[in-house]
């Protein structure tokens, strides 16, 4: 073999690999592109409407982004997420970036730890299944469109920018 054919090769190699990857690593992203925030018109069911646009199943990670003073909780009850109560936290994080683990399948009530946001709609319920026979955990290239497309956007660019390059050096 040549050196432009190890090179395409490589490249087609590393392309695929991008395209793979959604399918084990890619988290959820909540909120999409604003991500974990009061929403703007202070409606509580933003964040509802985000998680039933898709379909979450056991082993599937959510991912979490906000801002420093802000927080993200997991309370266990369905009352504690209405009335906002703070007090007894399943899961407590104020890193700013959270990368949360849905373990089992039931139901998950994620709400702000911040007085105010959780009342003006920075909450969330997530409900998550047991996969289909066959479904494995996060494949995001069937259930997250976004994201995958996001990857195969990157990969094609990789690919362009190695040809040319292949083509400028033989
Ligand atoms: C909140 O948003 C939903 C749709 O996402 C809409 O049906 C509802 O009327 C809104 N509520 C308020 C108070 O704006
Ligand atoms: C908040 O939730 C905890 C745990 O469920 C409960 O013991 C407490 O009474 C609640 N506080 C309020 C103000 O509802």
């Amino acid at each position: 073999m040549n050196s432009p054919a190890i090179l395409i090769s490589v490249t087609a190699f590393l392309a695929l690999l991008l395209l793979l990857l959604p399918a084990f690593s890619l988290p959820f992203d909540v909120g999409d592109d604003s991500g974990w925030v009061v929403p703007n018109d202070h409606n509580d069911s933003r964040y509802n409407d985000w998680a039933s646009t898709n379909r979450f199943i056991t082993g599937d990670t959510l991912r979490f982004r906000y801002r420093k003073k802000d927080s993200l909780m997991v309370v266990g009850t369905k009352k504690e997420y209405r009335d906002c109560n703070t007090s007894q936290p399943l899961y407590f994080a104020n890193n700013g970036d959270t990368v949360y683990k849905l373990n089992a399948p039931g139901t998950y009530y994620f709400i702000s730890g911040i007085l105010g946001h959780c009342q003006d709609g920075e909450r969330m319920i997530v409900k998550v299944m047991n996969p289909l026979p066959g479904e494995s955990s996060q494949t995001g290239t069937d259930r997250d469109f976004s994201d995958s497309s996001k990857i195969t956007a990157v990969s094609v660019t990789i690919s362009v920018v190695v040809a040319v390059v292949a083509a400028f050096l033989y």
